[in-house]
């Protein structure tokens, strides 16, 4: 629940099943593609104490709002899999505010708070979409919220089910979902994770987060194999979400890859990111990387 987050696996758990000799599965749980799903790595993960059971799929109160954080592996990735540095020529001229939340191109990080703090959308509606949440969660901007009922249908009509996990969320209701997660995992873990209030996507309207059909593995690693991932990660730019904190670019953005969290900048831009290989927005709007709060 938003007010209540639920406990989650400390650095410690990870460190664990590294020094367990299970460093493959860690590293393949945070592998986006072409890898073998590792049993190792779901057990790992089902262990841990779930923000969304499967139940949350199918009883829309039982509201999923936080991910498991990712410990990136502890190995040197490959090239081919190294975040690329941002270079300035590749920015994107702005046709939109980066600094007004209202924008659908603004740009919310660890450098650049909400402005007003305590924003709140002035159109937020609740989109027409399968729901895993209730209440403020249940609710978009509605440009969002239009795109979304786009997605959803698409992806549908192709068979595979999402849900709305998590969307809008008020500063009060961040307070209170960081805090629960220093509380739980200590304050490292947390701003690897979750925002801290002011500092989140989910509080412009413009974010939320997608679960399975099946519920399966909501806001944990191993989402990122399930078919509403899989699908939203290759489709989603059609619609104008972006996956907003891929894998591997947590020095970009500041946080570990959320295969679940996706971000409404519109169908051009988000086009022209995948057509160009781009994968943060950071990147994209030449803004310099955001690892940690200044
Ligand atoms: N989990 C993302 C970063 C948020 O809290 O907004
Ligand atoms: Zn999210």
């Amino acid at each position: 629940m938003p007010n209540n987050p639920q406990p989650l696996p400390s650095r410690r758990v990870f460190a664990s099943l590294l020094t367990a000799g299970a460093g493959m599965a860690a590293l393949a749980a945070c592998t986006p593609e072409n890898a073998t799903p590792s049993p190792v790595a779901a057990n790992a993960a089902s262990e841990a104490p779930s923000a969304s059971a499967s139940p949350s799929a199918i009883n829309p109160s039982a509201a999923a709002t936080e991910p498991t954080p990712v410990e990136p592996p502890s190995v040197e990735p490959t090239p081919s899999a190294m975040p690329t540095s941002t270079a300035p020529s590749q920015a994107v001229a702005p046709q939109h505010s980066l600094t007004d939340p209202t924008s659908p191109w603004v740009v919310v990080n660890k450098h650049r708070p909400l402005a007003p703090q305590d924003f709140v959308p002035a159109d937020l509606v609740q989109p027409g979409v399968r729901l895993a949440v209730s209440g403020e969660a249940a609710l978009l901007n509605s440009t969002t919220a239009a795109a979304a009922e786009k997605m959803f249908g698409a992806a549908a009509a192709e068979g595979i089910i999402m849900t709305l996990a998590s969307g809008y969320r008020s500063y009060t209701t961040q307070v209170a979902t960081y805090g629960g997660y220093v509380a739980s995992t200590g304050q490292a873990a947390a701003d690897r994770a979750s925002a801290r209030p002011g500092h989140s996507e989910h509080q412009t309207g413009w974010s939320f987060d997608i679960g399975d059909g099946a519920g399966a593995c909501s806001f944990q690693p191993c989402f990122a194999e399930q078919p509403a991932a899989v699908w939203a990660k290759a489709n989603a730019h059609k619609f104008g979400f972006v996956v907003r904190y891929p894998w591997m670019f947590h020095d970009t953005t500041g946080y570990f890859y959320e295969s679940w969290h996706l971000r409404y900048i519109g169908v051009e831009a988000a086009s022209d990111m995948a057509t160009r290989g781009i994968a943060t927005l950071e990147e994209y709007f030449g803004l310099e990387a955001a690892p940690d709060y200044l």
